[in-house]
């Protein structure tokens, strides 16, 4: 099989992290690019010289120059600036529209069939801003934030009832931001709801928990969180390369799906080598369906701002 490509535009936290992630599985080579010159290059060889440790032969190259990324089979997108404390995803909004604005530029001259991964936040409107500026196919846009908080909302319900977070799958659904809709109906230990494990209460703290899950890291840290991030990112990756068909909530560009039209929202669909193989519906009940509607209001506000 050819060697497999991902370049990861951003080397800050996310980005490099998440190539670390992607050599240490040896899913592809990696390519790391920055406007910041050395530190893609300091990075990508430092991740290089692990190799003969940890045992992988991935390429690595760090560059700010996009004739690197030639020919990338997937280019993750988190170029931008990230969250400080006091500042919401939203106040992000501007300054990451023209970063990713002129990031997809290079990657779509440069990757003319590569599967796009937009992290940039605020998350559904850069997604939107992607999609729209690289006229790519809906399938090949795909923006990362359900994979994310559902693995924050996996690890509260692992640590509420004490069990292996294995056992546990989670849905959140909707924009990646204060709307977020976690779907406990959905959301199961062993196959068991978690509406039949734990009392409404809690069960409602931890919904609470997981929509802060961002704030809380940045609360901590000063700046948003790159350890899981890249993990999710990561997972969407091996789903594509390997062609794996697993459903996962992520940010798809909806067409008329769960009564929303011509947005990106948080939703389950199936990964596989063509992108987004299919957006998953499933049935939702009118709180659900509302809170849903709620957050797509709150995409489209920000989607208008910016005009994508
Ligand atoms: P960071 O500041 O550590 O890294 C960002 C990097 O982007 C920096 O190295 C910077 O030089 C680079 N950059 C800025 N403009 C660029 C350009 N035009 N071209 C290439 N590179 C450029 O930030 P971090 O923590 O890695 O976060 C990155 C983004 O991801 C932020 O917008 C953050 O809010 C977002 N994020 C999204 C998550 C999600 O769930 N969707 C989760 C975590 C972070
Ligand atoms: C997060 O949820 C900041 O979006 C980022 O950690």
């Amino acid at each position: 099989m050819a060697r497999r490509k991902v370049s990861i535009v951003g080397a800050g936290n996310v980005g490099a992290t998440t190539g670390q992630r992607i050599v240490d599985r040896q899913l592809a080579d990696v390519v790391l690019i920055d406007i910041i010159e050395g530190v893609p290059q300091g990075k990508a060889l430092d991740l290089a010289e692990s190799g003969p440790i940890e045992g992988y032969d991935c390429k690595l190259t760090g560059t700010n120059n996009y004739a690197d990324t030639a020919d990338s089979d997937i280019v993750v997108i988190t170029a931008g600036i990230p969250r400080k404390p006091g500042m919401s995803r939203d106040d992000l909004l501007r300054t990451n529209y023209g970063i990713v604005k002129g990031v997809t530029e290079q990657v779509v001259k440069n990757s003319p069939k590569c599967t796009i991964i937009v992290v940039s936040n605020p998350l559904d409107a850069m997604v939107q801003t992607a999609y729209r500026v690289s006229r790519f196919p809906k399938e090949r846009v795909i923006g990362m934030a359900g994979v994310l908080d559902s693995a924050r909302f996996r690890t509260f319900i692992g640590m509420e009832l004490n069990v292996s977070v294995e056992n546990i799958h989670a849905f959140v659904l909707g924009g990646h931001g204060d709307t977020m809709v976690p779907l406990p109906r959905y959301s199961t230990v062993a196959g068991i709801p978690i509406t039949e494990l734990l009392p409404k209460e809690t069960i409602d703290r931890l919904v609470q928990r997981t929509r802060d899950g961002g704030a809380e890291i940045v609360g901590y840290l000063k700046t948003s969180a790159w350890y899981a991030p890249s993990s999710a990112i990561v997972e969407m990756v091996d789903a594509i390369l390997n062609d794996r068909r697993k459903i996962l909530p992520c940010a798809a560009y909806l067409e008329g799906e769960y009564g929303i039209n011509g947005l990106y929202v948080g939703v389950p669909v199936k990964l596989g080598e063509r992108g987004i193989e299919q957006v998953i519906e499933i049935n939702l009940t009118l709180e659900e369906r509302a809170a849903l509607q709620k957050s797509a209001a709150a995409v489209k506000e920000l989607a208008e701002i910016i005009g994508v």
